[in-house]
């Protein structure tokens, strides 16, 4: 039988702190019995993704019936994320180390999880161009100079990042006060933290996919979900669903409720709680409904947009 395998996926500097902690996932992943990989996004080419839409514009004429086969992204073959993505969703655990630049994960990170919406998991698998869902299991590491007040947004962008693959986040660490490279070697408890998660997602992968769950600190975070930081007051959504609050992350709605202890706790709505829960294919895909509606509402009115478009495209300002 074929090894199971781990891509170890690091957006920060060669011999770097994130690649230090990824390689020591790995190095516990591997002592599990898994093939490892290790793929450093400063080796390859990346271009942005330009917004033209290609793909969601593909995946809402494929949906209403207007379109039989996806072609992709328009950069396809033009650079390298083809492969990147192709070996990822071949693989069964990912573990992705990520500096932190302005409170989030860096630039070069971005590049290749904005451009992983061209190959959206559950679309991909509705439409038969993946064969399998890969069930990928998920380990963050968020690597920083400085504490949670500067990684405020860190794990919870990575996070956010999971769910165009479907990846089932089974536990993540915040690196924190690590500056130059090699910082993290003077800290212990962080390289033993990376170890875990190795470890921990080598375990997923060996459990049946629907009984997978978290291994992580039950208390990381405030949403018992996706255990990200970030809980806010909720707004009407675009079919007129609201929580009182929601998670940032995953989309799960509940309200912030005083325990005896004093202390706040973010409990999920058990009704409808998970409506829009991100990590749940069926309910991220009510999105594309959302993305097609809005569509269909641009689209029905081309005259006033022509009209209302003139005054913005004949006014010019001096560039640099
Ligand atoms: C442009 C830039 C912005 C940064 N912003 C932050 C930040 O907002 N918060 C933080 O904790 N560290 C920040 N850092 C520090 C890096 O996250 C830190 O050096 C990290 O160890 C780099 O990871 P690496 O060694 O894997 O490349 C920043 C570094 C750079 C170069």
């Amino acid at each position: 039988m074929e090894k199971k395998r781990v891509v170890g996926l690091v957006a920060g500097r060669h011999n770097g702190n994130s690649e230090i902690l990824v390689k020591e996932a790995l190095m516990a992943c591997e002592e599990a019995g898994l093939d490892c990989i290790l793929i450093n996004l400063f080796d390859y080419n990346i271009i942005p993704c330009s917004g033209c839409e290609g793909c969601t514009m593909q995946m809402g004429a494929i949906a209403t019936g207007q379109q039989k086969e996806y072609k992709g992204c328009i950069y396809k073959d033009k650079d390298d994320m083809d492969k990147i993505i192709n070996t990822i969703q071949t693989s069964d655990g990912i573990i992705i180390g990520c500096p932190t630049y302005d409170l989030g994960p860096s630039a070069l990170y971005l590049l290749y999880a904005h451009r992983a919406l061209a190959y959206e998991v559950s679309f991909r698998l509705e439409i038969g161009d993946l064969k399998k869902n890969p069930n990928l299991v998920g380990g963050l590491i968020a690597v920083g100079g400085s504490c949670h007040d500067w990684q405020s947004l860190a794990l919870e962008v990575l996070g956010a990042s999971m769910f165009t693959q479907s990846i089932q986040v089974v536990d993540q660490m915040m690196a924190i006060r690590n500056g130059r490279p090699g910082n993290v070697l003077l800290r212990d408890e962080q390289i033993a933290k990376a170890r875990e998660i190795g470890q921990h997602v080598a375990a997923a992968i060996d459990t049946p996919v629907e009984e997978r769950h978290w291994l992580g600190d039950p208390d990381f975070g405030v949403c018992p979900v996706c255990h990200s930081s970030l809980v806010y007051p909720g707004d009407p959504h675009w079919d007129g669903i609201e929580f009182p609050f929601e998670c940032a992350v995953c989309g799960c709605g509940g309200d912030l409720v005083k325990g005896d202890d004093g202390k706040y706790k973010f409990v999920i709505d058990p009704e409808h709680g998970h409506d829009r829960d991100r990590n749940i294919n069926e309910c991220r895909a009510l999105h594309l409904d959302e993305i097609i509606q809005t569509r269909i509402e641009f689209f029905g009115q081309q005259e006033l947009v022509k009209e209302k478009y003139k005054k913005y495209k004949e006014k010019q300002f001096p560039s640099i």
